[in-house]
């Protein structure tokens, strides 16, 4: 009898880290992926669109949160990668933290408790970079302390750290992965450089907080799909219990990268425009690359001229993407309100 494929969840499936992942699994896997999102203003069903007839790609429409649901899927896979979140910093301070506990902390720890129930070869947390807080000391490696600076950042601190004490307590078969800030093809409109590129191609001005010195590690996301695959690949036995940051180990203020759309887009410089601080604002984020080179063999491939470039290139061939988003959901992306990193 043939041998039956590994089974991958992806949570949040429809979102941009996660729809990205999903392309470059059926790309260069074998493997079954089942896509699980409840579809909130960040879910996007066009983010699959090209591979949705996929014969090895299933998708549910149901929400981390709902423990029928996800023990009736979590039985039927073999690799949990927990991506589904309520991903935006500035929502978290505007709009309040409630759905960010919800989704980022009770759902994580419903998942996880659904793992107690049956075997799973491992689960791999999307976490983040944000968990750090400003650099305290650059690079920031996997023990740079955990001082998470807006509600966002704690609840994914939360999910992190809940991860990790199932590791210990339950010994399930834990990856924890911090991704610093990824930009790439699906990126909802909402985050910097999306909202950047789209401002720009609108001849709109470039919101920039504060004198925009607030500097990130930009990642690309293919970049990410490649580091998250390679936790997927690794032996357990080694991985287990461990923690990767996602970086390139570079980092770029928000006003460089302003410039650098408005340069590669040939818009005047006069279109940027600067607005009060952010409260919360993370100063400095700057990864250390060295436990996933040594321990996954990951590396980032994509400069950040290139991964600007397949960007930009991306967002004004798809403009009916993003103008859709745009109609949908005016309020999440005003052009008066300021863009920002995560
Ligand atoms: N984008 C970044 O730069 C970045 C950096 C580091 C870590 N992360 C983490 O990576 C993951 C993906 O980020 P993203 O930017 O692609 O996010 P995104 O907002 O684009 O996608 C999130 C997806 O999760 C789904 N979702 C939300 N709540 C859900 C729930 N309760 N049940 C099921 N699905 C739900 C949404 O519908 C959406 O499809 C998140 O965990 C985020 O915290 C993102």
């Amino acid at each position: 009898m043939p041998k039956r494929q590994k089974r991958v969840l992806v949570t949040g499936g429809c979102g941009f880290i996660p729809s990205n992942f999903i392309r470059h699994i059926l790309a260069h896997t074998p493997y079954d992926v089942v896509s699980l999102d409840a579809l909130t203003y960040a879910g996007n069903i066009e983010n699959l669109r090209d591979v949705m007839g996929h014969e090895r790609l299933s998708f549910v429409h149901g929400d981390i949160r709902d423990p029928d649901c996800v023990r009736d899927v979590v039985a039927e896979v073999d690799v949990i990668v927990n991506a589904a979140a309520e991903s935006h910093v500035e929502k978290s301070i505007q709009e309040g933290a409630s759905e960010f506990v919800k989704t980022n902390v009770e759902g994580t720890q419903i998942l996880l408790d659904a793992c107690r129930g049956t075997p799973i070869d491992r689960f791999i947390l999307i976490s983040s970079s944000e968990v750090y807080g400003t650099a305290e000391r650059a690079p920031m490696d996997e023990e740079h302390p955990i001082n998470p600076r807006s509600p966002y950042a704690a609840t994914k601190a939360g999910g992190d750290r809940l991860a990790y004490a199932y590791y210990v307590t339950y010994d399930l078969p834990i990856v924890i992965v911090r991704p610093f800030n990824n930009y790439g093809p699906f990126q909802h409109p909402e985050k910097v450089l999306p909202k950047f590129i789209i401002q720009a191609l609108r001849d709109e001005p470039l919101t920039v907080h504060g004198d925009g010195h607030a500097s990130r590690d930009w990642l690309y996301v293919e970049d990410d799909a490649e580091a998250i695959e390679s936790v997927m690949q690794a032996d357990i036995d080694t991985v287990a219990g461990e923690v990767f940051n996602v970086a390139t180990g570079i980092d770029i203020s928000v006003q460089e990268i302003a410039n650098h759309v408005l340069d590669a887009l040939d818009k005047p410089p006069s279109l940027k425009v600067h607005v009060d601080e952010r409260p919360g604002q993370v100063h400095r984020h700057i990864g250390s690359t060295e436990k996933a080179e040594q321990m996954l063999g990951w590396r980032a491939r994509t400069s950040f001229e290139e991964g600007l470039e397949q960007t930009i290139n991306w967002y004004a061939e798809n403009r009916s993407w993003w103008e859709s988003i745009l109609t949908a959901s005016e309020s999440a992306f005003s052009s008066s309100a300021p863009a920002q990193p995560s």
